[in-house]
């Protein structure tokens, strides 16, 4: 039996808010253009409580709070993004966190171009498989990342983009 795999990783990006919404269309655009797929899309107002738990790693930070009040100030767009090697790969197209590195160590990424300061970066990436998996059944819930992998045998999960 010939199965075919396509090992395409799905990770969580975030265009947080304040975000234009001609820059929005940018960003979306970019995306498209370095060819990741855009396996769900949806706008949403986190609530403190859902901006707490996404950052909970950050929760002993000096920059939580306000990191939590960015969060929830406006509509984030929540995007599943997949691509071979996703997470790495929309993490190199943000660039690091805060925009004046960002704009010496990778001056084309979109921190380097768009993002404010190291507090109002404009677009978020999960750090590792591991937490894309968490951000995205928290922000989605439910959308399996295994549904990427798909072989002609029978014991799959179904596959919720279907
Ligand atoms: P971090 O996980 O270090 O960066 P990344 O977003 O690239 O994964 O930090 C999470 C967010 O916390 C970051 O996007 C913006 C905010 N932040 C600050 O406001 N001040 C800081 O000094 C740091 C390191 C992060």
């Amino acid at each position: 039996e010939i199965s075919y795999f396509f090992p395409t990783e799905c990770t969580l990006a975030v265009i947080k808010p304040d975000t234009s919404e001609e820059l929005r269309e940018k960003i979306l655009e970019e995306i498209q253009v370095a060819g990741f797929t855009i396996s769900q899309q949806k706008e949403m107002i986190l609530s403190n409580e859902m901006a707490e738990e996404f950052y909970t790693q950050h929760s002993d930070k000096p920059f939580f709070n306000q990191l939590v009040d960015y969060m929830c100030r406006g509509p984030c767009t929540m995007l599943i993004l997949s691509k071979e090697d996703a997470v790495q790969e929309w993490r190199m197209m943000m660039g690091p966190a805060d925009p004046s590195m960002a704009k010496e160590t990778a001056p084309g990424s979109l921190r380097a171009r768009f993002a404010k300061d190291i507090l109002e970066n404009i677009v978020h990436g999960s750090s590792s498989l591991h937490h894309a998996q968490e951000e995205i059944q928290l922000i989605f819930g439910g959308f399996s990342t295994k549904s990427q992998v798909m072989s002609t045998g029978a014991d799959d999960e179904p596959n919720p983009l279907e």
